[in-house]
């Protein structure tokens, strides 16, 4: 094994950017102009803010890029002094070899108020020698002053078909076989999260040498569609004590939430009328006792009880 997939396949420009075109334009522009105002990206977790914020810097600051960068991580100390006198040092010195210089801080909704303040006077001193990289899950949780003094770029979660398209990539260089059930199910459980993606991925991955869906639902830790539908089955043939049996070895051995099983129960049944091997009433009977089971569950109801209770509509 070699290291995690998401260092390896994070893409070092701009152009291998998945999914945020419309970004990825507009910042083509300032590498083109060589110069750029503050930005703010803003957005969900994994969609390419702090990739895209990377490749930005290298293009626009070309060769001597690394000596005319700063980076401070979440996981750096950001209290209001750290960030002054790291910012103040850094910004003292000229730019080498560079139009400018620049400074990313990550997830700045992570920071205090306070040190909001500090960093927004810190931006307003350096204006001439320095440009910001902000990134921030919730721009809402950034100061007005802040807010105002960039341009601010919102990244949107990557569509199903692109990631599917970069797994399908990431596992032909690995030199693994895959199902396609397996990568869309990962697309599914991603929502719309590259990083989540590509780590489900190389979970699966590591376990075989192809990438199947059953090793998929292993490493997201759901049901097995074969367990859900011989539960399934023994409830409609009345045998109750089996199929609660099933349910309960499901929801202990694969750690299955009772949101999960509720969704994929449903997915079962759905599956079963579509094929005509259910009746379209007894279909619709059971699809508004899914719908109170998952209702009650997210509530907050015990998702063990509602679900036997659920079962017991099926015999
Ligand atoms: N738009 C994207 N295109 C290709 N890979 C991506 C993209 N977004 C995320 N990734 C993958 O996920 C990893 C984490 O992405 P990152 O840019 O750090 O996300 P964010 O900062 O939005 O949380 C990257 O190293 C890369 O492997
Ligand atoms: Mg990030």
């Amino acid at each position: 094994m070699n290291g995690p997939w998401v260092e390896k396949y994070r893409p070092q420009k701009l152009e291998d950017v998945v999914g945020q075109q419309h970004i990825v334009d507009l910042l083509e522009n300032y590498v083109n102009e060589k110069s750029m105002p503050n930005l703010m990206f803003t957005g969900p977790a994994g969609v390419g803010k702090t990739t895209t914020a990377l490749a930005l810097v290298k293009s626009i600051l070309g060769e001597y890029w690394h000596q005319n960068f700063l980076e401070l991580n979440a996981s750096d100390a950001r209290g209001i002094e750290t960030v002054r006198t790291k910012i103040k040092n850094f910004c003292r010195l000229k730019p080498v070899g560079a139009p400018f210089r620049i400074i990313f801080l990550d997830e700045v909704d992570n920071m205090t108020k306070d040190a909001q303040h500090a960093l927004r006077r810190e931006m307003e001193m350096y204006t001439r020698t320095a440009s910001f990289i902000l990134s921030c899950n919730y721009s809402s949780r950034i100061i007005d002053p802040i807010q105002s003094r960039c341009a601010i770029f919102r990244f949107s979660p990557i569509k199903g078909s692109e990631i599917a398209k970069r797994l399908e990539y990431i596992t032909k260089e690995e030199n693994y076989d895959y199902d396609i059930a397996a990568i869309d199910n990962i697309v599914y459980f991603a929502e719309g999260d590259m990083r989540k993606a590509v780590n489900i991925l190389q979970a699966s991955a590591s376990a075989g040498d192809k990438i199947t869906e059953e090793k998929v639902y292993d490493v997201v830790s759901k049901a097995k569609p074969q367990d859900i539908k011989d539960m399934i089955t023994k409830a409609l043939s009345g045998d109750f004590m089996g199929s609660r049996d099933l349910l309960r070895e499901t929801m202990v051995l694969q750690g299955t939430s009772g949101e999960d099983m509720v969704t994929q129960i449903y997915q079962d049944v759905t599956k079963r009328a579509m094929e005509d091997k259910m009746d379209s009433e007894v279909y619709i009977h059971l699809i508004e006792a899914i719908a109170q089971t998952d209702f009650r569950i997210r509530e907050g109801a015990n998702p063990r009880i509602q679900l036997e209770s659920l079962l017991t509509k099926f015999l």
